[in-house]
């Protein structure tokens, strides 16, 4: 359904020029659940960016069922956003004076859906917040804002969900029910590409890419229930492959 194609970004120039993204290629099938690993600047909010069309890359195509998109402006994006692509992030992005339900409503009342209200109500009931649909954000936890964040980003049926650090700021208890969340909408045929720092995150992806400075320095195919060991501390990841160990920084 996706495709990346050499992808790079480059920001700035001369002396303040940044590598952000160096030949990035990779596909996203149907039904596929992607992990994004890597140090702190390593390009991976970048990559999300320029595959979400919230930034245009250097160099290289994203190609959307057939469709070249990185190059489309704004206006042209919004067709995209209404029906293909959704994005969560870590920083939920909820209006603070709306309620939950309100908040999930917005993106139908801008696409000019009708019975918003009825499709708001029935996508917070399945992340499984049909009991908070009148709390205000400030009302809701961590993790009850998040579900909130990703019941308006599914009201659109978007066929992929792209996610940066959905957990990074939840304990390991609701980052895990935030996970369980995210694969029982991939069970249910979204795909789904996360950013992640979390090992125990990504270990339950079906496929773990792996960026330092800008590039793919690789990726783990986990399809088929095989599950590899994955460790990271900061700057250095290392993968218990098979009882081989690749120590890829
Ligand atoms: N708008 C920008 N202008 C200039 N440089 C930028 C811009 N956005 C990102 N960069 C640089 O590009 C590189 C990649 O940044 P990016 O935000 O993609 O990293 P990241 O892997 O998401 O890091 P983190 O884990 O800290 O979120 C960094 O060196 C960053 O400083
Ligand atoms: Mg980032």
């Amino acid at each position: 359904m996706l495709e990346i194609k050499n992808v790079s970004k480059i920001y700035g120039q001369g002396t303040a020029k940044v590598v952000a993204l160096s030949n990035v290629s990779f596909r996203v099938d149907e039904g596929d659940f992607i992990a994004i690993m890597g140090p702190s600047g390593s390009g991976k909010s970048t990559l999300l960016n320029v595959i979400g069309g919230l930034d245009y890359p250097s160099s290289g195509e994203v190609i959307l069922d057939g469709k070249r998109i990185d190059n489309l402006d704004e206006n042209d994006f919004v067709g995209i956003r209404r029906n293909k692509i959704a994005y969560v992030f870590q920083q939920y992005h909820l209006l603070p004076s709306l309620t939950a339900l309100e908040n999930v409503m917005l993106p139908l009342i801008f696409c000019g859906l009708e019975k918003e209200e009825e499709s708001a109500l029935d996508m917070l009931e399945e992340v499984g917040l049909g009991g908070r649909t009148e709390h205000k954000p400030s009302q809701l936890s961590g993790g009850e804002q998040q579900r909130v964040a990703i019941a308006r980003a599914l009201v659109n049926s978007p066929s992929l969900i792209l996610a940066d650090e959905p957990t990074g700021n939840m304990d390991q208890e609701t980052g895990r029910e935030i996970l369980g969340l995210f694969q029982q909408l991939n069970k249910d045929g979204r795909s789904i590409v996360m950013v992640t720092h979390n090992p125990d995150i990504a270990r339950h992806a079906k496929e773990i890419i792996i960026l330092q400075d800008g590039r793919i320095i690789n990726k783990i195919d986990q399809k088929g229930g095989n599950r590899k060991d994955v460790k990271e501390d900061s700057t250095r990841f290392s993968i218990n492959c098979d009882n081989t160990k690749h120590s890829v920084v």
